[in-house]
């Protein structure tokens, strides 16, 4: 086991750091953003679903409430939370824009609440059946390979820019059936899209990223049109033509097809490229850890724990947004209706009552898949299961390839995205040698 984190100490022994007096913080001080493992602990401790003045959100922090917002998505909406954030202040400045230049406003269907929830929720899965996941992974391995040796000669890279970006880029387009795209157009794409729940957003930073969002939309709209009249192998074809598995013959409406193709994109693309980049963190960081992995790699049991436990130390998704639909009491706090609240997935998977001595890196905890990292509930994330086969393969075919993988930049000066929504590095400059 290896200790990624060693400030002060909870009662069990274990490092954990209280830190600063809640009332006087605030999960937007981007200080906080980018080290904020002493926030959830002392929101863990003290104050377990914190109202946060200046973010204007309750913020729930342990695992067991965690679990309770998961089993009841009426009372913790998902649908009027993500409308609240979406856009921020200059919601309706955004949506005319995209109704003007980008096709349309096409509100995410899957950002909704049972019973329409239900609904979209089987019509998109009709992209994620075992037969398509199976039949991708061979090129995505392909990809994944193509790119570690392409980069193994140079000795150094981004592994932010150069690595996991394109690489997840590449993935997705794969799967959605995109075979001439420009990635430094996809990848601004998504920051577009991600940015409107960052809750960071100026109307300068809107209208730019408006701007993308409705470069976007046409981008994906001529490639639905292409596969309505010609289905193809590939992900949008699933979209298009998608039928209830109820036989009632019920497909998507075009606006919803836009917006989940969209949300397919831009969901698998910024996690993923995150857990990549986390990933070569830890093995830049922990050198142990690479070890363990480098001696193990040919052991697939050990290589699903080993993306089970990455994924639950460093969640690439902090938190996703909720709004109580009456007043409930949670945590032992009284969430009145109509307040925002934020699920802080990355807090829960440190929460010690559930994963003793949490910062520490273990893939022999024997409650490994209980982690959050996914979300829970019918919320759960739909592209979990190419998630995983893409950080597996990359974690395998890196370490056969590469040694001494070395962070070429203090890890003070690393910088992250300002988003409550996510935690990404914005470079990840490394050094590194073909393996022997
Ligand atoms: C490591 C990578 C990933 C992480 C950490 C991640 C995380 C999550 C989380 C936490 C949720 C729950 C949302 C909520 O509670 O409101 C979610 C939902 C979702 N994810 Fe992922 N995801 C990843 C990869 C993917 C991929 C590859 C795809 C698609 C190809 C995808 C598509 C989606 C969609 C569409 C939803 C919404 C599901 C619903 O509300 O029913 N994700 N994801």
């Amino acid at each position: 086991m290896a200790s990624v984190q060693t400030e002060g100490q909870d009662k069990t022994g274990c490092p954990v750091d209280h830190g600063k007096v809640l009332a006087e913080s605030t999960l937007k001080d981007p200080a906080i953003l980018a080290h904020p493992n002493a926030y959830y602990a002392a929101m863990r401790a003290d104050s377990p679903v914190h109202y946060d003045a200046k973010l204007g959100m309750y913020l729930v922090s342990r695992y067991e409430d965690l679990q309770k917002v998961f089993a009841d998505p009426v009372t913790f909406s998902v649908g009027e939370g993500f409308k609240y954030i979406y856009g921020g202040e200059y919601f309706e400045e955004f949506k005319a824009i995209l109704e003007r230049n980008g096709g349309g406003f096409f509100p995410d269907a899957i950002m909704s609440d049972p019973p329409y929830h239900t609904r979209i929720r089987k019509l998109m899965e009709s992209a994620f059946t075992a037969h398509r996941v199976k039949e991708l992974e061979p090129r995505i391995a392909k990809v994944i390979v193509d790119f570690i040796d392409g980069l193994t000669d140079k000795g150094r890279c981004d592994a932010v820019e150069d690595f996991a970006v394109p690489i997840t880029i590449h993935v997705i387009c794969e799967q959605l059936g995109l075979d001439h795209f420009d990635s430094k157009k996809v990848s601004r794409w998504s920051q577009a899209v991600t940015a409107q729940i960052s809750a960071m957003q100026d109307r300068d930073q809107m209208v730019e990223n408006a701007k993308h969002i409705c470069d976007l939309q046409n981008y994906l709209i001529d490639r639905m049109r292409e596969r309505e009249r010609d289905p193809r192998e590939d992900m949008i074809s699933d979209i298009v033509h998608a039928r209830s598995p109820d036989g009632d013959g019920s497909a998507l409406t075009f606006p919803e097809a836009v917006s989940l193709i969209r949300a397919i994109m831009i969901a698998g693309n910024d996690t993923t490229a995150t857990a990549l980049s986390n990933l070569i963190f830890i093995l830049a960081t922990q050198p142990e850890i690479a070890q363990q992995l480098k001696d193990n790699a040919d052991d697939d049991r050990f290589l699903n724990r080993f993306v089970e436990e990455m994924l639950r130390i460093e969640p690439p998704v902090r938190g996703l947004s909720r709004m109580a639909t009456r007043d409930v009491e949670l945590g032992g706090t009284l969430i009145p209706k109509g307040s925002m609240m934020l699920n802080l997935y990355a807090s829960g998977n440190e929460d010690p009552n559930v994963f003793p001595c949490p910062r520490d890196f273990d893939v022999t905890r024997l409650n490994i898949g209980r982690q959050v990292a996914f979300g829970g509930g019918v919320h759960r994330c739909v592209g979990l299961a190419l998630a995983r086969m893409e950080i597996k393969i990359t974690a395998r075919e890196l370490i056969k390839r590469w040694d001494d993988i070395k962070l070429d930049i203090a890890v003070e000066d690393i910088d992250y995205l300002p988003s409550v929504a996510t935690r990404t590095m914005q470079h990840l400059p490394i050094t590194f040698s073909r393996r022997a």
